[in-house]
């Protein structure tokens, strides 16, 4: 028999709060607003000032995200959160807007051009592991993770470092998350969006810093381009409409980019050090994880043609991935008149697509709790709903950088399994969702050299 491990979960909210606890809930942990019901049925209705629903099943989902996809907008209050950031590049467009960029910006995430910067990926998983060498012993994962994934996106976003100080740009991510990353009290008071938040004038400078590093590395890759398309920014400043050769803005870039660099990394690094958290507490998986890796590596970094021959490395994250989504809940205005899961949907209402608790489900999941990757074996997959396990989302708004990410991540966990052991060390992590789902106080684990 197997080894059975049920890690850490989120409280859930047994009982319909106020909307004063569910504002205050929702800064501390978004997880917590989620009520136990979501859990168990396939939607979930309340009001709270305005009708809202949490919708956790799998067709409802497809009607919201592929066949209605045009009555259900991107929530406002999220869009507002990121606006000063990402302005309206793809991830925050909706309409034509983003319909043109998103016809740009998907051949340049093509698995093509995903393969030809797997070698920065690999690069970054051996300068990891040097990292976690000289230090053998309690390390915190989630730190090293961010670095890891940092790295490969300084090197494939913009050609390294030259024009770009990462640890300025880190600090600034960081304080922009604390600040206007918070779903904001005053929104869910519904306080006039003209209203100044006070997350926003701290999080102004930190965007500032932001958006002035990615507009420097921009002009500076202008000044010396040679029309050779290497690295995602060339792609980007190549990238153009099919339909209309449409072409980006400088500022469409900076958004871009900027959007490209803090999402691109922070997922990932969560992913990664999830599952790190979920191999040390289940020996056994770790133990088939080691020796499928090091069978087909022999010791050195992993690349993208490796992949295949690893399958159990891209299980691993796939069921980390169900257990702690990186991005646990997504958030849809309703335009029209509507029904899902024989609800109806009415103008102005809001909707909550948990992903969390779709992961978690007890209609969709058996033992929905356990760390299971056989879960995702390819004889378990066949038949599943695909709109049961959504931690890209899915329909025509799914993540332009799913492969990029799933690339990236296969090749730094492949790497690290195969040269190091891990161990639970304290505290443990609880998940934490303020924009993504995080382990706070981080992922501890005793870390060993295989030899
Ligand atoms: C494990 C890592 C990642 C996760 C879990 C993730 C998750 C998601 C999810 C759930 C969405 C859909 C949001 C919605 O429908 O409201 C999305 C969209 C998006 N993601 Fe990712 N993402 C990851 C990595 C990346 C990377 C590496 C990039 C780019 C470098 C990226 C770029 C985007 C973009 C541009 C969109 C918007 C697409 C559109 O609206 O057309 N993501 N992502």
């Amino acid at each position: 028999m197997t080894e059975t491990f049920t890690p850490v979960a989120a409280p859930r909210a047994d009982r319909v709060m106020s909307r004063l606890e569910t504002a205050f809930a929702a800064r501390r942990n978004v997880l917590e607003i989620i009520p136990a019901l979501a859990y168990k049925q396939p939607i979930v209705t309340g009001e709270m000032l305005i009708r809202w629903h949490m919708l956790a099943d799998p067709g409802g989902l497809r009607r919201v995200l592929l066949e209605n996809l045009d009555n259900y907008p991107k929530s406002e209050i999220m869009r507002r959160m990121l606006r000063p950031a990402i302005g309206n590049s793809l991830f925050n467009a909706d309409g034509a807007e983003w319909k043109w960029q998103r016809r740009a910006v998907v051949p340049v995430f093509t698995h093509r051009n995903v393969v030809a910067l797997a070698p920065a990926m690999a690069a970054t998983a051996e300068r990891v592991s040097a990292r976690l060498r000289a230090g053998n012993g309690r390390r915190e994962m989630v730190a090293e993770m961010l670095t890891a994934t940092f790295d490969v996106i300084c090197d494939v976003a913009l050609s390294g470092r030259d024009h770009f100080d990462a640890k300025t740009f880190g600090a600034a991510i960081t304080r922009y998350f604390q600040t206007a990353g918070r779903a904001s009290l005053l929104d869910f008071l519904g306080v006039p969006e003209w209203f100044p938040r006070p997350g926003e004038l701290l999080a102004g400078s930190s965007v500032r810093t932001m958006h002035n590093m990615v507009a420097q590395a921009i002009d500076a890759r202008r000044k010396v381009a040679t029309g050779g398309a290497d690295d995602l920014l060339d792609y980007m400043l190549a990238a153009e409409d099919p339909e209309t050769r449409r072409r980006m803005s400088a500022d469409d870039l900076v958004y871009n980019m900027q959007f490209f660099i803090v999402a691109g990394h922070e997922t990932t690094a969560l992913a990664l050090s999830w599952a790190l958290y979920l191999l040390a507490n289940a020996p056994e998986h770790q133990e088939r994880a080691y020796r499928q890796a090091v069978a087909q590596l022999q010791g050195r970094a992993a690349t993208a043609a490796d992949l295949p021959a690893i399958p159990f490395i891209e299980q691993i994250l796939d069921e980390s991935m169900r257990l702690y989504p990186p991005v646990g809940l997504l958030a849809r205005n309703v335009l029209a008149k509507d029904e899902v899961c024989g609800r109806e949907m009415r103008p102005n209402e809001i909707l909550f697509l948990p992903i969390w608790a779709l992961h978690r489900h007890e209609m969709w999941w058996d033992r929905p709790g356990e760390f299971d990757p056989d879960r995702f074996s390819p004889e378990a997959r066949t038949g599943r709903d695909r709109y049961q396990y959504l931690p890209f989302g899915a329909g025509p708004r799914v993540c332009v950088g799913a492969d990029f990410a799933m690339t990236q991540a296969q090749i730094i966990l492949a790497t690290l399994v195969q040269r190091f052991q891990f161990s639970p060390a304290e505290p443990a992590p609880k998940p934490i969702m303020t924009m993504t789902v995080r382990p706070e106080p981080g992922v501890f684990l005793n870390v060993t050299e295989r030899t």
